[in-house]
């Protein structure tokens, strides 16, 4: 049995716990104060033979009307800083902490590390699942290991873990959390490293520039990490919808990536597409070719694309997942039919 003192509801409305704010209701929602309480949840949801579905700022997730799982929630806990704030900083972030609080509060204290990553919705502890990124960064840059408890499995009990990250496979957008480890594993805190002499990566867009107005205009002497976060959030705030505002998942495609001959075939056909070099080949911005398809602003009943970033779909109200997913695909089709490009979609589709 549960305890008491987890917060738990039966037929959970997660209507509000999605950004896109699509309808949903679960059989049950838990929530934790402590990562200690997850094996009693992990028990109880083998009692009630539900699945277990951690669900973090339900920023990148698309959910259909009714989730077939437990759905489990970590509440934010205080950091722990240590006394002496050094040039290196080991930090324990807590998974159910607000991502952006953890830039802001890293940035004002002078640490680099996490700026570029401001405004991110979501909690911390599904932030190395996708690998989020932004401006030049991605949290792979200062992750170090992950903490959490793999599940019941095979008549194994649950186990807990400290996972190092080179051991996650993070890249663009991807991890083993997406793939093997899929369902398996639930993240209970990420252990960073942060510093305050490292070099501040700015060559992403007009970042650079933005930061020199920004530092122009501001009065008093504010660390340049927060002045960078306070930048990249400006940017953010101008191009991207705010979801308390209106329903989405930030970008809803990863960038595709081609080889160097493709990328030259489309630079020559096309002049304007902006290309990125890759690891392997080139990045091409997805939201370029889906505005040159004629798709910003797009609206389709409940669902649409965003007017300022085409990489960007809006939940209106009153939709669902099948209409968003329907007008992804009309999106995919024609961007391949133009551009001869695949897009791969970045947010998960709950199937439970
Ligand atoms: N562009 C257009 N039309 C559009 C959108 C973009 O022409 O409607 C062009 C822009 O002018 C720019 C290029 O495409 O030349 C790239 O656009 P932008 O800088 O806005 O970035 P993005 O590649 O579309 C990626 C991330 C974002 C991240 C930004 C900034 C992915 C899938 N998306 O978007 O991440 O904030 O770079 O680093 O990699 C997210 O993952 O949810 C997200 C918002």
């Amino acid at each position: 049995m549960v305890s008491e003192a987890l917060i738990r509801q039966q037929n959970a409305d997660l209507t509000h716990l999605n950004t896109l704010g699509f309808k949903c209701s679960a059989p049950w929602l838990v929530q934790v104060a402590t990562a200690d309480e997850l094996p009693a949840v992990f028990d109880f949801a083998h009692q009630q033979d539900l699945p277990v579905f951690p669900l973090g700022g339900g920023s990148n997730v698309i959910l259909r009307p009714a989730l077939n799982a437990l759905v489990l929630q970590q509440q934010p806990l205080p950091l722990d800083w240590p006394q002496d704030l050094s040039d290196q900083l080991l930090l324990r972030v807590p998974a159910g902490n607000n991502w952006h609080q953890l830039v802001m509060e890293t940035a004002s204290k002078g640490y680099h590390g996490l700026e570029n990553l401001a405004l991110i919705p979501g909690q911390a502890g599904a932030a190395p699942i996708q690998n989020i990124g932004a401006y030049g960064a991605e949290v792979a840059d200062c992750l170090l290991a992950v903490e959490g408890w793999w599940l019941p499995e095979a008549g194994q009990p649950a186990r807990f873990d400290v996972i190092p990250a080179a051991d996650c496979c993070l890249g663009y957008r991807d991890s083993r959390f997406k793939r093997d480890w899929k369902g398996r594993f639930v993240i209970t805190a990420l252990q960073i490293q942060l510093k305050r002499s490292a070099e501040p990566r700015l060559n992403y867009g007009d970042l650079a520039e933005r930061l020199h107005l920004r530092q122009q205009q501001q009065a008093g002497d504010l660390p340049l990490p927060q002045l960078i976060a306070e930048t990249v959030a400006a940017i953010r705030r101008e191009k991207l919808p705010d979801p308390a505002a209106i329903g989405n998942v930030g970008s809803f495609f990863k960038n595709p990536l081609v080889d160097h001959q493709q990328a030259q075939e489309l630079q020559a056909a096309w002049p304007q597409l902006p290309i990125y070099p890759a690891e392997q080949g080139s990045k091409l911005a997805a939201g370029w070719l889906i505005d040159q398809c004629g798709f910003k602003g797009f609206c389709k009943g409940a669902v649409g694309v965003h007017d300022r970033q085409a990489l960007v779909l809006v939940h209106h109200g009153g939709g669902d997942a099948e209409q968003l997913l329907a007008l992804a695909d009309e999106i995919v089709t024609c961007v391949q039919a133009r551009f001869g490009v695949p897009l791969e979609r970045e947010p998960e589709v709950v199937k439970l």
